[in-house]
């Protein structure tokens, strides 16, 4: 793992981007897989701007998000697929049939689970997978205790993620219980991954990773394994 320093959120945000449209510019076609959370909207709001003033394009690029809530429909102002709308399709020219994100509404959301599974392999794969990271050590939705064999499943939210997630929603109560995620093997098969940390609430979290040997019970710590991995971090994560 190489971890590239940055003083705060709007350098770690730049750095991600530059890494991201290099990789882009370098590619005739990329996949790129997606996360959401408050950590890569600074990135996201990077690549948006680049597009507008230097015209990177994205008509060759295809996503796929890491997950979505079960029982939250496309509509839903709290769906991730929202969050991407209006964080960066919405003021892209990524054409939406090539972004992909688990539904949360499939009639059978364990058939849902393969489907999405199928698609990244259809698709040749994931190029460069952008992650943030949970307080708890969670990728994706992947959970303390999720078998790092893990494909695209069904989880059920911990209490801690729900709290942490209660901020977009008016109540606890209404953050789903359920989600769909990219598992943890799902995420390692990608061919490079950007994680990013920032802020002094992420600090437990990566000195955990930084330190800690590789366990299901603090899932990011499978990185460690993955052949390409560049973390960029803000010092108030890694103080
Ligand atoms: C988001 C995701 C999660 C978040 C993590 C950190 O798609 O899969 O693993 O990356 O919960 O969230 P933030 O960035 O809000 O601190």
């Amino acid at each position: 793992m190489k971890i590239i320093e940055v003083s705060d959120y709007k350098q770690m945000s730049v750095k991600a981007s530059q890494h991201v449209i290099a990789n882009i510019r370098n590619s005739d076609c990329l996949t790129l897989g997606l996360a959401t959370g408050g950590t890569p909207k600074g990135l996201y709001g990077e690549l948006i701007e680049d597009h507008h003033v230097n015209g990177t394009s994205y008509k060759c690029v295809n996503t796929f998000n890491l997950d979505e809530y079960i029982g939250l429909s496309k509509e839903d102002s709290n769906s991730y697929y929202q969050y991407m709308c209006s964080n960066l399709f919405s003021h892209i020219d990524i054409p939406l049939s090539q972004t992909h994100i688990p539904s949360g509404m499939a009639d059978d959301a364990a058939e849902e689970c393969r489907r999405y599974e199928n698609m990244i392999e259809e698709a040749g794969g994931i190029d460069l997978q952008i992650l943030g990271i949970g307080e708890n050590g969670h990728i994706g939705f992947n959970e303390p205790g999720t078998s790092f064999q893990s494909g695209t499943h069904i989880v059920e939210l911990t209490e801690s993620t729900r709290e942490a997630n209660a901020r977009y929603f008016e109540s606890l109560d209404e953050v789903p219980r359920q989600a769909i995620t990219m598992g943890i093997s799902s995420i390692m098969k990608s061919r490079e991954i950007l994680l990013l940390v920032s802020g002094k609430s992420k600090r437990e979290a990566m000195q955990k990773l930084i330190e800690n040997d590789v366990t299901e019970n603090f899932p990011a710590s499978i990185l460690k394994k993955h052949p390409k991995v560049t973390i960029i971090a803000d010092s108030a994560a890694l103080a």
